[in-house]
């Protein structure tokens, strides 16, 4: 049975296409990502080190951080620039009545 719980994060108008927000979710660090291909929802903490993705730049469907360069796809999460080798975790999302609401997923895969 699912039983994640979507909650309410962001009012859509609030985030135009090219922009992110960080947000705080059940104790954990989520980026909200507003794309051309979409609204993604992913860890807001880098799977190589410890930098908030938050704080890279999002270029089209691509999240760069900003410590080392890493980039990541916000579609599904998986790392396609060195040295990020680990995808970023993806959560579940949704749009309600122009609200953006999140279902925090699990942890980003591990090997
Ligand atoms: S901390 Fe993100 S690429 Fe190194």
């Amino acid at each position: 049975m699912n039983t994640r719980q979507f909650e309410a994060v962001i009012p859509l108008a609030h985030l135009p296409e090219g922009r992110m927000q960080a947000c705080m979710l059940d104790g954990r660090e989520i980026v909200v990502c507003h794309t051309r291909a979409g609204v993604f929802a992913l860890d807001n903490v880098c799977t190589h080190a410890e930098a908030r993705m938050s704080e890279g730049r999002l270029r089209g469907t691509t999240l760069v951080c900003p410590l080392h360069g890493g980039a990541f796809d916000v579609r599904d999460g998986r790392a396609t620039g060195a040295p990020a080798e680990l995808p970023l975790g993806v959560h579940a999302l949704r749009i309600v009545g122009g609200m953006i609401e999140v279902a925090p997923g699990p942890q980003a895969v591990r090997p």
